[in-house]
């Protein structure tokens, strides 16, 4: 493929901002200024480093942000900050999306990613996926609370009851609440069904995939294959 070509798939402007900035001599590779646009590489685990930073070509990109508070999951943001700011431009530009939303005062782990089938798949209420919160309440939490998100409760506009995977109360006013839905607001929701409220919430793991602790408040990495692997499906017992 055309270096050309290979920048423009990767996010680095259209195919004649990618030969501009490849003429310019932007362009490294194996320590080397490549400024054809019109060289041919295989794009297959090819890295090329654009002023100072290194990327890896990738088909599809899928990574994990630490999102912080005060950030919303939306390209058109209407009231804080895009969580698309805290991306760089190339990542942006090649449409990453993000996997289900959270709200602009949640934080943790949020999955983004330009591969359609990949959002698809941990979206779709079909698959299931077990969403893990730290939940930190305004008022002390009462067994009877518990027990209600253990047993489900029943959400304005929702059919039938929504019930947790599991809650575990951590403290006087925190709880650890698993759904496997991605409704609305969910999760404020049903503490507040309960008669509580939720004061500050936060996504510490998708599937098995945790929120690394390495990772502070507004960075991002890529998913690895210890990733994907525990966002993969597992039977449910
Ligand atoms: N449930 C909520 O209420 N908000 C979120 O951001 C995520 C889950």
């Amino acid at each position: 493929m055309i270096l050309e070509r290979i920048l423009h798939s990767q996010g680095f402007g259209t195919r004649r901002q990618c030969r501009a900035l490849i003429e310019s001599g932007a362009v490294t590779i194996d320590g080397a200024i490549v400024d054809d646009a019109d060289a041919a590489f295989s794009p297959e685990g090819l890295a090329f480093t654009i002023d100072g930073t290194t990327w890896t070509w990738r088909e599809h990109a899928y990574l994990m942000l630490h999102k912080p508070a005060g950030f919303e999951c939306s390209r058109d943001p209407q009231h804080h900050a895009s969580v698309f700011s805290l991306l760089p431009r190339p990542l942006v530009e090649r449409d990453v999306q993000c996997v289900g939303r959270l709200d602009q005062d949640t934080t943790g782990l949020l999955l983004l990613s330009d591969d359609g089938a990949f959002i698809h798949q941990n979206t779709s209420p079909k698959r299931k996926v077990p969403k893990r919160y730290r939940v930190t309440t305004a008022r002390p939490i009462e067994d009877a609370q518990i027990e209600a998100l253990r047993e489900g409760v029943l959400l304005r506009d929702e059919k039938a009851p929504l019930a947790a995977l599991a809650a575990e109360q951590e403290s006087a006013q925190t709880l650890v609440l698993t759904i496997q839905e991605g409704k609305y607001h969910q999760v404020k929701r049903m503490v507040a069904a309960t008669g509580n409220h939720v004061e500050a919430l936060h996504r510490e793991a998708i599937g098995a995939l945790e929120l690394p602790t390495s990772l502070e408040p507004g960075q991002w990495r890529w998913l690895d294959t210890a990733d994907f692997e525990a966002l993969r499906p597992r039977a449910q017992g």
